[in-house]
């Protein structure tokens, strides 16, 4: 737990534009370019996602597109009703695979 208290402490002394109280957030907090890349970085890869609510995938096949900064995630309901989450992009050229929400084609992602 040393580790991660360490890491607490030092990402804690720097953040940028610093809550004062609980009732107020720095506007810069908003729109400040280097603020956005620190919550790309320390943020969002360690924070649970609200990709899509299940209602909207009910079948095999369906699926939402979930977009968070750069990246883009496909949301798919599975032939068993679990749900998994893909890189919306092909490993040959990284080509966007689906947008928006549907169903795919077959029930399988293919690369247009
Ligand atoms: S671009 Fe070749 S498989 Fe996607």
């Amino acid at each position: 737990m040393a580790l991660a208290e360490d890491h607490r402490s030092v990402v804690a002394r720097d953040v940028p534009f610093p809550m004062r109280d609980l009732l107020h957030v720095p506007r810069e907090r908003y729109y400040d370019r280097g603020f956005y890349e620190l919550e790309k970085e320390y943020l969002w890869p360690r924070v649970w996602q609200m990709a899509c609510r299940l209602e909207e995938i009910p079948q095999p096949g369906d699926f939402v597109e979930y977009e968070i900064c750069d990246q883009s995630i496909l949301v798919v309901r599975q032939p068993d009703l679990s749900v998994k989450a893909f890189h919306n992009a092909c490993r040959h050229r990284a080509t966007q695979l689906c947008s928006g929400s549907g169903r795919l084609p077959g029930g399988q992602i293919v690369c247009p």
